[in-house]
């Protein structure tokens, strides 16, 4: 039998930290690969799967371990409530680049264009899980299977796609980049295979994606509002995509 501790140390530097019970219970059920997992109460970590998620439980049963609080407050940066955490491994660049670039796409992809809010990312990502698109694809230096982002996308990476591109490297699909001066989103069908493009929280969209954009698509705002939450303009444009969304334009 391994060492679950041995592993975790040999394991860290590489892998993606899955932070508690709900981010474990999510990259299970996509189908992430787990190396190890480990919870200061194994007998509660596994009520709360028989509660929660009883399609994973015997999954969550071979893989956690328990361990003393003192080693689990030592393997992740501030405790969670749950007291789980695990290391899953990170899907390849390979891997990625071959889902964004698949055709027939059936669901948009989601740009961050330079994001840089990890918990804003975290959400987004959250969101592309919930309304099935094919991925979500950052440009700049947000890292975004970063911890940070990947707990607050409550493990959600492994239900999409998620990669940093650059705009040059973006999936091909009609463009569309959200900003307060575009066109009205309400007069719009967004395409399945579109590519989403929303700007960073700061400065907005950068030039090089303007330069790339044919359309640029403004969300409903009362005149002396300046701009929506990032994560909020995305799910405002997925939620348009779901009750409008049509077959691929290009
Ligand atoms: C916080 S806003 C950026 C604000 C920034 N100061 C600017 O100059 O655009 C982040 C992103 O959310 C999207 N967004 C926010 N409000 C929007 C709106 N009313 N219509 C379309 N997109 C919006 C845009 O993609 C924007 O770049």
């Amino acid at each position: 039998m391994t060492d679950p501790l041995r592993d975790w140390h040999r394991l860290a530097g590489t892998s993606v930290l899955l932070d508690g019970f709900h981010a474990l219970k999510h990259a299970v059920r996509f189908g992430a690969e787990v190396p190890v997992a480990v919870a200061v109460d194994r007998r509660t970590a596994l009520a709360l799967a028989d509660e929660l998620a009883p399609d994973v439980r015997d999954a969550l049963d071979a893989l956690l371990t328990e361990v003393e609080p003192d080693v689990y407050a030592s393997l992740v940066p501030r405790p969670h409530p749950t007291a789980v955490a695990a290391l899953a491994v990170r899907p390849s660049r390979e891997a990625g680049l071959r889902a964004l670039a698949h055709t027939p796409r059936s669901a948009p992809v989601v740009v961050l264009d330079q994001p840089r809010n990890l918990g804003n990312a975290g959400a987004v990502i959250r969101l592309a899980a919930g309304f099935g698109v094919t991925g979500v694809v950052t440009t700049g230096t947000l890292d975004p299977w970063h911890p940070t982002v990947v707990r607050g996308g409550a493990g959600l990476h492994f239900a999409t796609t998620v990669e940093r591109l650059s705009v040059a490297e973006l999936p091909d699909g009609p463009l569309f980049a959200l900003d307060p001066e575009g066109e009205d989103i309400r007069g719009l069908k967004l395409p399945d295979d579109a590519v989403l493009a929303f700007g960073s929280e700061r400065s907005g969209l950068s030039a090089a994606l303007r330069e790339r954009t044919a359309h640029l698509v403004a969300l409903p705002m009362r005149p002396q509002v300046s701009s929506y939450n990032l994560a909020t303009s995305v799910a405002m444009t997925l939620y348009h995509w779901s009750l409008t969304g049509g077959a691929p334009a290009s």
